[in-house]
């Protein structure tokens, strides 16, 4: 399809997705009258867009913004592009606050113990790798206090420019590991849930092909077997006195049964464990629950 004003044709479904969410105008409008749109958006600006869409930068970068469980987060260079299954886990978490008969991802021993889990209301969610927001702002509401921990100055920024535009007022952001037990050991129960990165290196050759090339490798990959943050988190937490009234780790299906038995060997407190797969069937959650 091609339009007069344009000096550059556009050639697919993308770049007029690009267009209508860069000009704020519908995807209908701008199918039926792109010149409207690059006017309202500016011409200049918008081919040096999708110059870069061509060379294969992500649309979602581009547009600088992503819908999530129904909110638009702010996101740039230095954030992930938040996935899927991300927002698969933290919709059943909102739906199990809303008292929906759901349990979390289908977990059975959620199911079993969701009465006390609704009993003593946790006072604070910790979000540990909070990138750019998602889960620790979208899940705010349901917590007194929120606890967002990056190890990149830049995401933290992000993040708290998100939690301002989506008027969230009771969330604390901070780099430093220290923080979370200043934070848990003056509450009565907390949550964990954290996205770390996960990959293993060996993945690092596949950027391409997985599509994550633009993305911050410090967001993904975590070691040979993509557990080396995990396992320092878990370094952190073996060693503190207030552990998680529940904790929830996303990972990678060919790590996530080690990192079910390197919880299971490193925290001395009794908890069940669970795996739970995401929306693809995949398994993707570690859920730990004291017994
Ligand atoms: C997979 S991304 C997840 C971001 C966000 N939670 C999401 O779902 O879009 C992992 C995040 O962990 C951060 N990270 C990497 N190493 C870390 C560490 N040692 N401590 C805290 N955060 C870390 C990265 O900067 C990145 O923002």
């Amino acid at each position: 399809m091609t339009n007069s004003n344009l000096s550059i044709a556009l050639k697919s479904h993308q770049e007029y997705i690009l267009l209508a969410k860069l000009a704020k105008i519908s995807l209908n409008q701008t199918l039926i009258n792109p010149s409207l749109a690059i006017n309202k958006y500016g011409h200049k600006e918008f081919l040096e867009k999708l110059q870069k869409l061509r060379q294969g930068h992500p649309l979602d970068y581009l547009v600088g913004e992503v819908e999530f469980a129904g909110k638009v987060f702010k996101i740039n260079q230095h954030s992930l592009i938040p996935r899927e299954e991300t927002e698969y886990l933290v919709t059943s978490i909102q739906e199990f606050f809303k008292g929906s008969q759901k349990t979390i991802c289908s977990s059975q021993i959620i199911s079993k113990h969701s009465t006390r889990l609704h009993l003593n209301k946790p006072d604070l969610v910790v979000d540990i790798g909070c990138g750019c927001g998602v889960i620790g702002l979208s899940l705010s509401k349901y917590f007194k206090e929120v606890l967002m921990l990056d190890i990149s100055k830049e995401v933290l920024d992000l993040a708290v420019d998100n939690s301002k535009h989506l008027a969230v007022d009771n969330s604390s952001f901070s780099f430093k590991t220290e923080t979370i037990k200043t934070y848990t050991q003056v509450v009565d129960n907390y949550w964990l849930i954290a996205n770390l990165p996960y990959v293993p290196d060996s993945e690092k050759e596949k950027t391409v092909e997985f599509n994550v090339d633009y993305e911050p490798k410090s967001a993904i990959f975590a070691g040979q077997d993509g557990l080396d943050v995990y396992r320092f988190y878990l370094h952190e937490l073996s060693k503190m006195k207030q552990l998680p009234q529940l904790a929830v780790f996303e990972l990678h299906k060919d790590n996530i049964h080690k990192a079910q038995k390197l919880w299971n060997e490193n925290i001395n407190k009794d908890y069940m464990t669970e795996i739970l797969v995401d929306q693809n069937k995949l398994p993707r959650f570690l859920i730990c629950l004291p017994k």
